[in-house]
């Protein structure tokens, strides 16, 4: 594997252009173990390397592999128009990186949310071959009934859409409905909950493939880094 350089690792994991990184290496910001290291050219082994930036640890990633639960009122957007953007909610370090958001939520719905910036991963958990399923709780206008969930398993027909739209559903409240989609249409859920009768007065994303939002335990506006096992979740189930 070829070997980075220090002031490109630095570059690499946000800490600013290479002039800027080769800048804080020749000026005793940056260590790795217990050593201050001020040779710019140094190429430690990636594999596991924590670095220090001013005394911070900073744990090396090639990508980063993020989930957030979203709360309302945040654009997924990366431009946001009229509320506030959901990369404000994480470190600017990460914007630098080009994090994006996977794939979007309206600005009212809440829940989980997935952030990278690797573009394969963001492709291939886009893409609509892969079915990678999408659990939404919905809190309705009007009590959920039989018939609306069966009328959603069955298909309900939305006006761009070729084809009546099927999800699988289930009753958890008088007014929530659980609806576990594999498509990502706009405004899918909210869409299909009207053409069948109702109203959705508040959503929020559960879980997508395996992986849940409760496992993470993410209070509202928090986020973590999520490992390889939490990303293999990450497909239809
Ligand atoms: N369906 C919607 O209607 N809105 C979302 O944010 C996600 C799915």
């Amino acid at each position: 594997m070829k070997k980075l350089t220090l002031d490109k690792i630095l570059q690499t994991q946000g800490f600013g252009t290479r002039k800027e990184c080769r800048n804080l290496i020749l000026h005793g910001a940056v260590g790795i173990g217990d050593e201050i290291v001020t040779d710019y050219g140094a190429t430690p082994d990636t594999q596991d390397l924590t670095i220090t930036v001013d005394g911070e640890p900073w744990l090396y990633r090639e990508h980063l592999y993020i989930a957030i639960n979203k709360p309302a009122g945040v654009e997924c957007s990366r431009r946001p128009a009229v509320h506030r953007g959901v990369l404000s909610l994480l470190p600017d370090q990460f914007t630098v990186r080009d994090v994006q958001p996977v794939g979007r939520l309206d600005h009212d719905t809440t829940g989980l949310l997935l952030l990278s910036d690797d573009g394969t991963f963001i492709h291939a958990q886009s893409s609509p071959k892969r079915h990678v399923t999408k659990t939404y709780v919905a809190t309705t206008q009007e009590p959920v009934t039989p018939e609306l969930v069966a009328q959603l398993q069955t298909g309900v027909k939305l006006t761009d859409e070729p084809a009546p739209l099927a999800a699988r559903a289930r009753q958890l409240d008088t007014h929530q409905i659980e609806i576990i989609l594999d498509q990502g249409k706009y405004h899918q859920v909210r869409r299909m909950l009207v053409a069948a009768g109702n109203h959705c007065v508040a959503l929020r994303r559960t879980a997508i493939g395996g992986l849940t939002l409760e496992a993470l335990g993410l209070a509202e506006g928090a986020w973590c880094y999520l490992d390889a096992a939490q990303t293999a979740l990450l497909k239809a189930v």
